[in-house]
């Protein structure tokens, strides 16, 4: 990553190394439980953060930088499934368009932090521009079931993707506590934040499944190949 100017964040999770005199205030240890909610305020006694490792910041930028895709994908599939998924089903159109407001929130929650911390975008943006419009549009023109089946592909993989991100985050979170230094309210907002959207994702699949992507012929084929593509797509997008 970048060298980057100071800003008005004090402590810069993803830049420790030029904010190493400048960081948020603590906040106090969260219960231990492994999905507990990150502290929020700062305990008298606990010391600042210290900056993240250059490891923990790579992790970030790449973990930053899929996300990022992935939701542009999401809101993608959708834009092109929409169209023809509620003139064949008007009765979706509620589900259609909150499903693909909540993804419109999360990419530009993404778009928001790529910014922020001047990360850089996946180079092959375009190449899942077109990939997932085809993927939306393909869906849809097969049917209702294959657009669901889609989805409930798409967020087995993402629900997935981004309970691992919170894993390691609450790892973090938990080492700090243990030496009695705080989290800050950076890193602490981000994981609430992973939390909420990894389980509107999974709200997602349930979706589907209540509308019938089991039903989808070739199920089988269909969903592994689009989780497989799920699965390239993010080992791609963190190296590139
Ligand atoms: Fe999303
Ligand atoms: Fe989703």
């Amino acid at each position: 990553m970048t060298a980057r100017p100071t800003y008005s964040p004090l402590f810069d999770f993803l830049a420790p190394s030029i904010v190493t005199s400048r960081r948020l205030h603590t906040s106090p240890p969260s219960p231990p439980p492994i999905d507990a909610s990150p502290p929020t305020s700062t305990p008298k006694n606990a010391s600042p953060p210290p900056p993240l490792t250059p490891s923990q910041s790579a992790f970030l930028d790449s973990a930053l930088r899929v996300n990022q895709a992935g939701e542009l994908a999401a809101v993608l599939i959708y834009s092109a499934q929409n169209p023809l998924l509620i003139k064949s089903h008007p009765h979706l159109r509620p589900l259609m368009k909150h499903m693909y407001d909540q993804e419109a929130g999360h990419f530009a929650f993404f778009n928001t932090l790529l910014a922020k911390h001047r990360i850089r975008p996946t180079a092959l943006y375009p190449v899942w521009t077109l990939a997932a419009t085809a993927l939306g549009w393909g869906t849809a023109f097969m049917g209702r079931e294959a657009a669901m089946a889609c989805t409930e592909a798409v967020e087995t993989e993402i629900g997935g993707h981004y309970n691992e991100q919170v894993r390691v985050l609450l790892d973090w979170v938990e080492k700090l506590e243990e030496r009695g230094e705080g989290v800050g309210e950076e890193l602490g907002g981000l994981v609430e934040a992973l939390r909420r959207i990894r389980d509107e994702e999974l709200e997602h699949l349930d979706h589907a499944v209540e509308n019938d992507a089991k039903e989808a012929r070739p199920y089988e084929l269909l969903t592994e190949v689009i989780r497989g593509g799920c699965r390239g797509a993010i080992w791609v997008s963190e190296r590139v």
